[in-house]
């Protein structure tokens, strides 16, 4: 295990009736920036339930609505506008990940002085940023208890993830209850990159992380318990209630401390997401087994046999390859039961861009668990063709 310094600040308010700790947002001011996505949280009617608690607190509050999944740069611009404008004190965002990552680059462009896409391609820009507060309804990105943000711009076809400790939100609201209303699909999507958090840390190249790993073992057995469940009941509280939490230590650094942690298939993934502006977690699902077939050797064949056995139950005596191999048909057919797509194709995503994903992965792959070249990219998204 490396060495590892941890510093998460923000406190998490969890459960039924969390909502009424928003009453701490007036430790950071009175203005409010509330950033949110399109209907969702109005048709659940905690839009309301937010405008009354700000109005009983006689916050001035402005709003930014209409954020997109895979959140866009022309948002973080308006907000930061908008921040700007009316002298606003602490950025509220309420929705999934895409919400939350569009508030917390808002945050820090508010700030600059430059335009906010700086902040995404060199994160040691953000030296400064309005404090964040957010109300999380849908369990997948762990955004609720990180410092990372990812956004798109269109126009460059990128997609880029940005990072900093000082966009860490002060404190999160976390009721399952506002998880019921997730369609299946997004479910789904959630379970898949939950898991593939843990998979970017669980598959390490360092030894000895123990504590780590049996962490992300049991990250990964509660997705398979309650994935299924959480699809065939939606208001299942228990169900949501793990997945939800599941997804904040999946990747809030508990999994990651002392380890080495570039990761493989998220930045495959992103290229998707920049070229095809597809559903996150649909892409995770999609390139992990392929990736998983591709980097299975006799040096990795160990790892394998581990998830193998100690997630998947699998007889730990018998030949290492066939325990690995099975492992990963498992993970496949898991993804397969949640109703998410295996190919590309039926993401209508076809060979047209694959080679220039594959070049910018290259530029930015990090050396995970196995260093990935632009062939290493080509093969594994040409698989799921
Ligand atoms: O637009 P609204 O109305 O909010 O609807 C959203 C959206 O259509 C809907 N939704 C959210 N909560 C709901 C709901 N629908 C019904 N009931 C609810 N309670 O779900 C759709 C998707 O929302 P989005 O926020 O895009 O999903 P997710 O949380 O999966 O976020 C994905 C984004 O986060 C980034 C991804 O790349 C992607 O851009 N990531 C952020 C990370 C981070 N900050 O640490 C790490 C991740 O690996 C990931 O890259
Ligand atoms: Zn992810």
């Amino acid at each position: 295990m490396k060495n590892f310094h941890y510093n998460v600040p923000t406190e998490i308010f969890f459960g039924k009736g969390a909502i009424a700790n928003l009453s701490h947002i007036g430790r950071y001011g009175k203005r409010v920036l509330l950033v949110y996505g399109k209907d969702s949280i109005k048709k659940m009617g905690l839009y309301d339930k937010v405008v009354r608690i700000l109005e009983q607190l006689d916050m001035d509050f402005f709003e930014l609505s209409g954020v997109d999944p895979n959140p866009r740069i022309e948002s973080v611009r308006q907000g930061s506008v908008l921040c700007k404008k009316h002298g606003v004190d602490v950025v509220l965002a309420v929705g999934g990940g895409s919400v939350i990552d569009c508030a917390k680059v808002i945050a820090a462009a508010t700030v600059y002085e430059g335009d906010a896409w700086e902040l995404v391609l060199d994160s040691s820009k953000i030296v400064d940023a309005l404090p964040v507060v957010a109300i999380l309804t849908l369990a997948a990105t762990g955004s609720e208890m990180n410092g990372s943000a990812v956004i798109t711009n269109v126009e460059t076809r990128e997609k880029i993830g940005t990072y900093s400790t000082l966009l860490k939100p002060k404190f999160s609201i976390m009721d399952p209850e506002h998880t019921f209303t997730v369609s299946r699909a997004m479910t789904a999507a959630g379970v898949a990159d939950i898991m593939s958090h843990t998979f970017e840390n669980y598959f390490t190249p360092v030894k000895g992380a123990y504590v780590q790993a049996r962490i992300c073992e049991s990250l990964l057995k509660t997705c398979i318990h309650y994935g299924p469940i959480a699809l065939d009941e939606p208001t299942n509280y228990e169900a949501r209630a793990n997945l939800m939490w599941a997804g904040t230590l999946a990747i809030n650094g508990i999994c990651s401390l002392g380890q080495q942690t570039g990761w493989s298939v998220h930045p495959l993934q992103h290229q998707l997401g920049a070229y095809y502006d597809i559903t996150h977690g649909v892409g995770l699902a999609i390139l992990t087994p392929p990736w998983m077939r591709y980097v299975l050797s006799d040096e990795t064949v160990g790892k394998f046999v581990e998830y193998g056995v100690n997630v998947w139950g699998l007889d730990a005596n018998g030949d290492p390859f066939d325990i690995a191999n099975r492992a990963i048909d498992q993970t496949e057919a898991f993804f397969l039961s949640l109703g998410l797509p295996m190919t590309l194709s039926e993401v209508g995503i076809d060979s047209r861009y694959l080679e220039e994903m594959a070049k910018n992965c290259e530029r930015r792959t990090l050396q995970g668990f196995v260093p990935l070249t632009y062939r290493d990219s080509m093969a594994i998204y040409k698989a799921v063709l």
